[in-house]
């Protein structure tokens, strides 16, 4: 066995299952679908490229029509809708207003059910986001193409916020409310921002979060590392009521509260974007270094986000529409903002947890804004299943549509959602995409196609998705084998390139499998996505997890690397690994090990030290599930650390022939640790 393959990936420990039944939309859901006609595949097919997109360019207003519709010259940099003018805040919002603007934009559904629900209309949102857009260029003196970093939670002011920054053109970075300070200020670092919002506080699952002093470190953070952040604006989870126990700094903070009062309704005249200038960025974990920020455009991206919310969402302006990501990540991006506000949706911001303050409470929101169209991930759908199987059933919510993203879901889980949450009538789609791809790559069209617990379905309109081995040869349909799932074109979601690292661009995404490095085809060059897939003979992909060293824990991409170097930060270690551990409702977990510089000792405190480590170097949601201290690493001859035998020791699989490794008997030892003495039943 070569080194590359005795690498753990998580498709190697990937769940395994049968082929399962196909379900039907029903007649109901049919009758008033968006799309029902089959010939949207010829539309879109290969044959139609790139000219079919048009059709979602066309659902949005252009103060300029573009020239060329993608221009390939700098491949594989595609540029999309080139020539194009338009601007994303006035698309959101402004368009809607002539028929729709007592219509609610935006529900904000509160922590606490005692705090009311807030509904704001396009109108009230039209007139807030002015007022920021005011902010940002007025009283902040930013223009388009600057960068702003925004790190919140889920209230309504991010998306205020995020369309303030499109009116002008301004590049937002948003960066997870729950993440650390540190890799806020990373963040802030990379793109260069001279402005951070932040928020005094927020509430999750009944608990204040006191929010504002992670922008006090992260300031500091950003100054050693030569960067400084010239301005914080604070919003107040309660406006006029300040309640974070860190005060504001003089004339580097500022209350949002005070600072709009001087732009009372100022309306700010959106700015006409170039098609090709980049919307936001948005971070994300990748193999190798520090997360990468994803660039995407402005026109390309919306028409995009908008034409797979209307076509695959199905969302309808009557419709009530609730994505229960957060908006910190790309999900929420194209999902809760972007895509529903250009087609004049309802969308629900929701700040609270699923569970809280029991396993009721979706249903009860689902049934005071009588919400039809759902959107979670499957970790969120195992939770629910554990904690409340019976309460779906409880609820007069009526869904017909359901949505379900970022891992793979079991089909046993899928069955639970279809029948008890959506009650045997919602439609579900299997969403596979990414943070790079600005939207869905593999999902049934939910009026047209069959749906197959556990498969994503075959490529959306438009996107040709093939699966090839390691030497480029394709993988057919039904031949049962797993490959990495590639995609043969480009398409208007796609990010446009690493911010400020085009190298990296190119080897991550495209390196692997482009033949003629100075071709301007765009047939040259697939798109690799850094997943493992199989391909039924039906055209449908089922999505078995990451080919690289990236574990998804609740939806959430971490990098390894980034979880070993945090570690790595606890003087007393001298070498980090980290395998994806399989988990009843996250999905993944991530194991540590660690060993530890001569001259030191394992203790429990050491290795709490440690996971605390990555806590704040990160955020909460890369806590380890154990910290192990081994007296050595798993390595081989030539001094690799073995992660595949570490991953097999964690999920109580098989480590296969470690007699070629540089010191074999480590690895009964690191067993005994882990799985103890005794024979023990897989978890797995
Ligand atoms: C995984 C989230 C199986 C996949 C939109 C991908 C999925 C990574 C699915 C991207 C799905 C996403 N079925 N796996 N329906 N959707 N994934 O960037 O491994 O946070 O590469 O984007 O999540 O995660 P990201």
């Amino acid at each position: 066995m070569s080194e590359k393959e005795m690498e753990v990936s998580e498709s190697q420990i990937a769940v395994h299952w049968q082929e399962e039944d196909y379900y039907y939309p029903s007649e109901e859901f049919i009758a008033q679908a968006n799309v029902t006609d089959k010939s949207i595949y010829d539309r879109f097919s290969l044959e139609n490229f790139p000219d079919c997109f048009t059709e979602y360019a066309d659902l949005l207003d252009w103060d300029e029509k573009w020239h060329t519709i993608l221009d390939t010259s700098d491949a594989p940099l595609w540029k999309w809708f080139v020539g194009g003018k338009l601007n994303v805040s006035y698309n959101c919002i402004d368009r809607h207003l002539a028929k729709n603007k007592n219509k609610t934009a935006l529900h904000f559904v509160p922590d606490s059910e005692d705090e009311r629900i807030q509904h704001i209309t396009y109108q009230e949102l039209y007139t807030r986001v002015n007022e920021v857009a005011a902010v940002l260029r007025d009283f902040c003196g930013l223009k388009a193409g600057d960068r702003v970093t925004l790190h919140l939670p889920m209230t309504a002011e991010l998306p205020i916020t995020m369309l303030a920054c499109a009116r002008l053109g301004i590049i937002h970075s948003v960066v997870f409310g729950g993440f650390s300070p540190s890799a806020c200020a990373d963040r802030a670092v990379d793109s260069q921002s001279r402005v951070l919002f932040t928020i005094d506080g927020y509430y999750r699952g009944g608990r204040w979060i006191d929010h504002k002093k992670n922008a006090d470190e992260a300031y500091e953070i950003s100054r050693k590392e030569g960067h400084e952040i010239e301005k914080i604006l604070v919003w107040e989870r309660h406006s006029g009521e300040y309640k974070s126990s860190s005060p504001l700094k003089e004339n580097r903070d500022y209350s949002m509260n005070e600072v709009l009062k001087n732009y009372r309704r100022v309306k700010v005249d959106p700015v006409s974007m170039p098609a090709e200038a980049p919307l936001f960025l948005m971070y994300t974990s990748g193999t190798t270094g520090k997360p990468k920020g994803c660039q995407h455009s402005t026109g390309g991206y919306l028409s995009y986000a908008a034409g797979t919310s209307k076509y695959i969402q199905d969302i309808h302006p009557e419709d009530v529409y609730w994505c229960m990501a957060d908006i910190g990540w790309i999900t929420g991006h194209s999902y809760i903002v972007y895509g529903p506000l250009s087609i004049c949706a309802s969308s629900v911001v929701y700040e609270g947890i699923p569970n809280y303050p029991d396993a009721g409470r979706c249903w009860r929101i689902a049934e005071e804004l009588d919400i039809n169209i759902f959107h979670t991930a499957p970790t969120v759908i195992r939770a629910l299943r554990k904690i409340g199987p019976d309460e779906p059933a409880k609820y007069n919510y009526n869904f017909k549509h359901m949505t379900t993203v970022g891992e793979p879901i079991e089909p046993a889980v899928w069955k639970w959602y279809y029948e008890t949450i959506g009650k045997g009538k919602a439609v579900i789609v299997d969403t596979w995409w990414q943070t790079e791809t600005g939207g869905f790559l593999c999902t049934t069209l939910p009026g047209i196609s069959p749906m197959k617990p556990g498969s994503a379905g075959p490529g959306a309109p438009g996107i040709h998705p093939f699966v090839l081995d390691e030497d480029g040869k394709e993988i057919m349909p039904g031949e049962g084998k797993a490959g990495n799932i590639c995609i043969k074109n480009p398409w208007p979601g796609a990010f446009q390139t690493v911010w400020g690292n085009r190298e990296r661009y190119i080897e991550s995404y495209y390196g692997q499998y482009c033949k003629d490095r100075n071709s301007k085809d765009w047939r040259d060059w697939p798109y690799l996505a850094g997943d493992a897939a199989v391909v039924a003979s039906d055209g449908y992909f089922r999505i078995l997890g990451r080919i690289d060293d990236v574990i998804n824990v609740s939806g959430h991409r971490l990098g390894t690397k980034e979880i070993e170097s945090a570690a790595l930060n606890v003087q007393e270690l001298a070498e980090a690994a980290v395998v994806p551990v399989a988990h009843e409702v996250k999905g993944k977990e991530p194991d540590l090990y660690v060993s530890l510089k001569p001259g030191f000792e394992a203790s429990d405190d050491l290795a709490k030290r440690v996971s605390e480590q990555v806590c704040n170097d990160i955020g909460k949601i890369a806590r380890p599930r154990k910290v192990w201290i081994v007296p050595d690493m798993p390595k081989t001859r030539s001094g690799k650390i073995m992660r595949r035998v570490l991953g097999a020791i964690s999920n109580f699989g098989d480590v296969g022939n470690v007699m070629t490794l540089a010191n074999p008997e480590i690895v009964d030892e690191i067993k005994k640790m882990v799985q103890g003495d005794d024979d023990v039943t897989p978890v797995t």
